[in-house]
């Protein structure tokens, strides 16, 4: 199916396999074949937005996963979040406080979100940063929510299951109510609305503008409206705990901390580091998960809820083209979940960039699996470290969640 190239590499003819973006409205629909001016007009918008397009020669010879589905789900829920997220924001700025009548349609498009992810369960999650939103706190409020509802729906899906397993029961729904956790994601960040200029500053924060910052959580819990469920005022509090006792405002750890505020610590970690800010470039997905998974960081986030995380991301996209130390390049083809950098690739270009012929093509195989073919860039990114990470421990074993996240199953059976 697809090759991804940047926008410099697209030529006329090309067909898109993805929508294209403006903020949220459709720029270019999938399946359209790209003509001079599209290709002029993405490259003055989006200079270094990725593409999948087509590839007639790889379409025939190999089967690709399509995400067209994954992909879609994420900008419907992400779409909807960022524009009550929006509104939000602009009744906090303009004084208002937030009250029943306020939140009511909000709470309405919450529990729509909800169940449109749970009729269309997806097998990974994708965010995309636009990098041209005006408003930062709403896009990552919209990100935030839809990373911790699809990681919500995981652990549910599993809970369930494995009640049912136990109760030998038909079928159990509720197994556990997650509007509390989309709740709170929407609304965690309203206690930085005041302070908003701080996203905006290139130079280092004062110490007053720290330790606003480090206010947020309690600020925002006070900010929700009176009528509001406890327990998304108690989430929203502790978002910055750490797993480790080193967050704030309480510094609590382990299960002291509320299972939602532990789903949203993650989302929310994921969806900062790659979003460009002022003061910091984005991060790539590959370098925020793997710090994530194995940096000195890890110790903040549960260690369970981060496996559940690592399983529904796939860092490296479908069609992305990998440079091999010989030169040539590799294309992804598909995912393996579970196994966030472990992708099945196949060497299907060149040193030139020209594809091989049908008899010179390896692969598929998973990445890391061939001592003698070794990943090296992709883009601008050193990805080499990819190559020795093939034994990567992502996959959410059943017994494990059992085992060690006990309070998870405790939560669903008070
Ligand atoms: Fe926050
Ligand atoms: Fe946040």
């Amino acid at each position: 199916m697809p090759v991804l190239l940047g926008v410099d590499d697209l030529e006329p003819g090309m067909v898109l396999v993805n929508n294209i973006y403006n903020e949220f409205s459709v720029l270019l629909p999938h399946g359209r074949k790209l003509t001079e001016y599209d290709i002029s007009a993405l490259r003055r918008k989006f200079p270094e937005i990725m593409i999948q397009v087509i590839d007639p020669v790889l379409d025939e010879l190999v089967e690709f996963d399509d995400d067209r589905h994954d992909r879609e789900v994420a900008t419907e829920v992400r779409k909807n979040i960022a524009t009550v997220s929006k509104k939000v924001s602009q009744t906090l700025r303009s004084g208002v406080e937030l009250k029943g009548p306020n939140v009511a349609g909000i709470q309405k498009v919450i529990e729509e979100m909800m169940d449109y992810l749970e009729n269309n369960p997806v097998t990974m999650a994708i965010i995309e940063q636009s990098n041209s939103w005006s408003d930062y706190l709403q896009e990552h409020s919209a990100n935030v929510f839809y990373l911790s509802l699809v990681m919500g729906n995981t652990i549910r899906n599993y809970v369930k299951q494995e009640r049912e397993r136990l109760s030998a029961a038909k079928s159990i729904h509720n197994a556990m109510n997650l509007t509390p956790l989309a709740t709170a994601a929407l609304f965690h960040d309203i206690g930085m609305t005041p302070i908003e200029h701080v996203y905006k500053k290139q130079d280092p924060l004062t110490k007053e503008e720290k330790q606003a910052i480090r206010q947020h959580p309690v600020r925002g819990a006070e900010m929700l409206p009176e009528q509001i469920d406890p327990m998304v005022r108690l989430v929203v509090r502790c978002h910055h705990e750490n797993q480790n006792g080193s967050g704030y405002p309480e510094g609590l750890s382990g299960d002291r901390i509320n299972i939602f505020a532990r789903i949203m610590r993650i989302a929310d970690a994921y969806a900062a580091a790659t979003a460009a800010k002022a003061y910091q470039k984005a991060k790539s997905a590959l370098q925020v998960l793997h710090e994530m998974l194995n940096g000195p960081y890890r110790v903040f986030y549960d260690p369970v809820v981060l496996k559940v995380f690592a399983s529904i991301m796939q860092p490296l996209p479908i069609g992305a083209k990998l440079r091999l130390d010989s030169g040539r390049w590799a294309v992804v083809v598909r995912h393996n979940q579970g196994r966030p950098f472990q992708p099945d690739l196949i060497v299907a270009f060149d040193e030139l960039g020209d594809p091989l012929t049908n008899d010179q093509l390896i692969g598929p195989f998973p990445l890391g699996q061939r001592p003698d073919i070794k990943v090296v860039t992709f883009g601008d990114e050193d990805v080499s470290f990819l190559n020795e990470l093939c034994n990567e421990e992502a996959q959410l074993e059943p017994e494990q969640l059992t085992q060690s996240a006990g309070d998870l199953l405790d939560f669903v059976y008070p």
